[in-house]
């Protein structure tokens, strides 16, 4: 496992770093064929590989216009946001990635944490264009996420939506 990568690391810094962890996540998920196994290695690997990363991982949609958390890590989440709420649920709606540099200023964020201050959530879309997932990362730190972790997390996504095309969606 990567040591984790801090904010005051260079643009070129943090675009190696991207690269490796995607490597790893790619070699990690040659064989695997299971959803849950595959998002759980995703979060795991992201989450430790980012000291600036507090919350990581996915909601699942389970059924129509409703997202279900897991896998993720860090503390607990929200169990259950319908399309209409939160940054998840306009990253679902819009399935546009939605950089939030200050989550005060988000129009009906959801607050799982007190302590979360910045965000990103990306869409996990299939090559149809069917939405399976998102991809939530939660920062501690204002701002924390820049374009360079939009590409970066959007081309994971785009790996996991090219991968498992065929999960069930509604
Ligand atoms: N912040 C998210 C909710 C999910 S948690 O923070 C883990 C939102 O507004 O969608």
């Amino acid at each position: 496992m990567l040591d984790p990568l801090d904010r005051s690391a260079s643009a070129e810094a943090k675009q190696e770093h991207y690269k490796q962890v995607a490597a790893s996540i790619h070699a990690l998920l040659e064989q695997e064929t299971d959803w849950t196994a595959a998002l759980a290695t995703v979060a795991c690997e992201l989450h430790h590989a980012f000291a600036y990363y507090h919350w990581t991982g996915f909601y699942r949609v389970v059924r129509p216009q409703h997202l279900k958390i897991g896998p993720y890590q860090g503390t607990h989440g929200c169990l259950d946001i319908p399309f209409q709420r939160g940054v998840c649920g306009t990253a679902a709606r819009s399935r546009q990635t939605q950089l939030v540099p200050d989550v005060e200023q988000f129009p009906g964020h959801i607050a799982c944490s007190s302590t979360t201050r910045s965000e990103i959530v990306v869409p996990v879309l299939n090559p149809k264009g069917r939405l399976l997932a998102v991809l939530d990362v939660d920062s501690n730190d204002l701002a924390a996420f820049d374009a360079a972790d939009q590409v970066a997390l959007e081309s994971i996504c785009a790996y996991l939506g090219e991968r498992f095309a065929d999960q069930i969606v509604l």
